[in-house]
């Protein structure tokens, strides 16, 4: 007894080969192929490759070759039967019992598909062909729409005379042609009409390129036709798991990273005239977790690009926060908006190929910052809305299944909200060096200033202070414990003077014996000589100023440390980097 193809196919659409293989096999990734070792031969250089988007593995010292299906039986030494269970298991899916229902079922998707594929074929022959549906021609046209793309995405037209139901009703029984919903009873009349009466049709294909079920535009501007209508369920076409144009743009993924995730047909066929091939959509319904993950066995990155109007936003943020969910470390999801009133038709239509990418690299942005910023657009500044808004972040991050992207994406949605804490010290030390940074006169200033990182301005002031009240620091040299500043020139000053500060007494500026190009770079630069100019002798200020430039130039060490630890924790991963970044990140807080 045969399985069913599609159960095969669902097997295969949810098990990549690399998945299968690397559970017997250690497998290295290499472009988009993976290499090993020869499961088949004992080998020391790996000779073996495994191509998840063409679906196979090929060992070139054996010759062996094969899909999932022969893998396992091949190093399991089972036979077809028992490898399709052990798979199915793997799959998470029910073990396939043959029954009398499962042979009928065979028997129905055989005709399913030969009726739809003459359906298809005819009515796209109709549309190129038939002089009486110049009118389709000539509305295809205006949407900037031509032969090419009526041929590849097989379009067809279905003219309000048609029926197609006369054409097969001698070839195949009443109960699988009516299965198909390509046809329903009329009842006054008792007969069978053409559902897609008078539409544009795009047929959706299953993953292997077979279509299985219709969408419909009307192309008369009316109010009481629904713009669109598409195929019910049927036995073999169910809503939410397939895509339209899945079939054509998997090919594509060994040529491009990422895919486009739109709304209609009309963008898919849009952006693909132009050239933009890898594009899928979900064709109206809600995205499904199924139908990005079925993304994902071929695509790492998707793009979700919905229209550029309020159900298009409000669909890309109920998407946004089913799919965070099921982020994986390597995958990445983000976001594109259009401007208002646009979709990717019409704004591929206006704009080309080349600024369409263009736009996608400026614009797009990961799923967690669109997330973080709608709530943020919505956040007042009283405690009850901040309150809101943390609570909403937090439980968004704690429904993220992945242990390290849960970690991640609460870092950086405390992180943001931290800004919004107008009491955090961090945020008044950093506010407090903005608003320095503006008072500034004059542009020339500001130009020289530019060169210098903020850190070598805290510097400057930081050794200005100490040059000018060095009998004060003297006293009270236990505050300097520590401290270390970045900038080498910097650094070297400040040994000098330190050195001199532990070892002699009675200093004054001509003392330090510093260089005087040194010196007014220092006194030019450092913001704080005004304030230190109106408390002049005020000691107890003095000591307050300098303990608050080394809270800052602690802080700014600690920053690079926790820098350098994110970079090791984003390619590690490792639970002991994350946990000191942790206690980094609090002690951080405390400085
Ligand atoms: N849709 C649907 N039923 C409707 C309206 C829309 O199934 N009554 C689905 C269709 O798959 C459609 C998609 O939602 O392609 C997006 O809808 P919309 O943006 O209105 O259509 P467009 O694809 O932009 O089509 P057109 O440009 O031809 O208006
Ligand atoms: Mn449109």
């Amino acid at each position: 007894m045969k399985y069913p193809k599609e159960y095969l196919d669902e097997i295969k659409t949810r098990l990549k080969v690399s998945t299968v293989v690397s559970k017997s096999v250690n497998l290295k990734k290499r472009g988009k192929e993976f290499v090993g070792l020869s499961p088949f031969k004992t080998e020391k250089t790996p000779s073996f490759t495994v191509n998840d988007e063409k679906g196979f593995y090929h060992c070139f010292s054996t010759s062996e070759h094969g899909n999932i299906f022969d893998f396992i039986m091949k190093t399991q030494n089972l036979k077809f039967g028992e490898a399709v269970k052990y798979l199915a298991n793997l799959a998470g899916m029910q073990p396939y019992t043959f029954t009398k229902k499962d042979e009928e079922r065979e028997k129905e998707w055989k005709q399913y598909s030969e009726i739809f594929n003459l359906y298809v074929e005819f009515y796209n022959k109709e549309l190129l062909q038939n002089q009486n549906l110049n009118f389709a021609k000539e509305y295809l046209k205006k949407r900037n729409l031509t032969k090419e793309e009526v041929v590849n995405f097989k379009i067809g037209y279905v003219s309000s005379d048609a029926n197609f139901y006369e054409n097969i009703k001698s070839k195949f029984e009443e109960k699988i042609i009516v299965n198909t919903g390509l046809f329903y009873l009329d009842e006054k009349k008792n007969k069978y009409v053409e559902r897609f009466k008078d539409r544009i049709i795009f047929p959706i294909n299953s993953i292997t390129g077979q279509p299985i079920a219709l969408g419909g535009r009307t192309i008369k501007e009316n109010n009481y036709l629904a713009k669109y209508i598409n195929s019910p369920e049927t036995p073999f076409f169910k809503k939410g798991s397939n895509l339209y144009n899945l079939d054509y743009a998997r090919k594509l993924s060994n040529k491009i990273e990422y895919i486009y995730l739109v709304e209609g047909y009309m963008d898919v066929v849009s952006l693909s005239s132009k050239g933009i091939k890898n594009v899928v959509a979900n064709l109206g319904t809600s995205l499904t977790d199924r139908q990005v993950s079925v993304l994902n066995q071929f695509y790492d990155d998707i793009i979700i690009c919905f229209d550029g109007d309020e159900s298009g936003y409000k669909a890309a943020l109920r998407a946004a926060e089913n799919l965070i969910k099921e982020l994986k470390p390597e995958k990445q999801i983000s976001f594109l908006f259009l401007p208002d009133k646009e979709d990717p038709d019409t704004f591929v239509n206006k704009n080309g190929k080349d600024y369409f990418i263009e736009f996608t690299k400026d614009k797009k942005i990961p799923i967690h910052n669109f997330i973080l910023n709608h709530y943020k657009d919505q956040t007042k500044n009283d405690p009850s809305s901040l309150a809101l808004f943390e609570k909403k972040l937090r439980s968004i991050a704690y429904s993220i299944k992945d242990e390290f992207i849960k970690k991640y994406v609460l870092e950086y949605f405390l992180e943001k909200i931290s800004l919004l804490t107008p009491n955090s010290n961090q945020n008044i030390n950093k506010n407090f060096y903005k608003k320095a940074k503006s008072l500034k006169s004059t542009q020339k200033y500001f130009n020289e200033t530019k060169n210098l990182s903020s850190i070598e301005i805290k510097e400057f002031s930081f050794l200005y202070l100490i040059i000018n009240n060095l009998n004060l620091i003297k006293e009270n040299l236990n505050l300097l414990d520590n401290v270390k500043l970045f900038s080498k020139e910097n650094k070297i000053i400040y040994e000098s003077i330190l050195h001199k500060l532990q070892n002699e007494e009675n200093l004054n500026e001509n003392s330090l014996s510093l260089d005087s190009q040194i010196l007014s770079k220092i006194s030019k630069f450092a913001s704080i000589k005004h304030i230190l100019n109106k408390i002049e002798n005020d000691q107890f200020k003095i000591i307050e100023l300098l303990q608050e430039l080394i809270g800052d130039i602690k802080n700014y060490e600690l920053e690079l440390r926790i820098e350098k630890l994110e970079s090791k924790f984003s390619k590690d991963l490792d639970e002991n980097t994350f946990n000191e970044l942790r206690e980094l990140k609090k002690s951080q807080k405390i400085n």
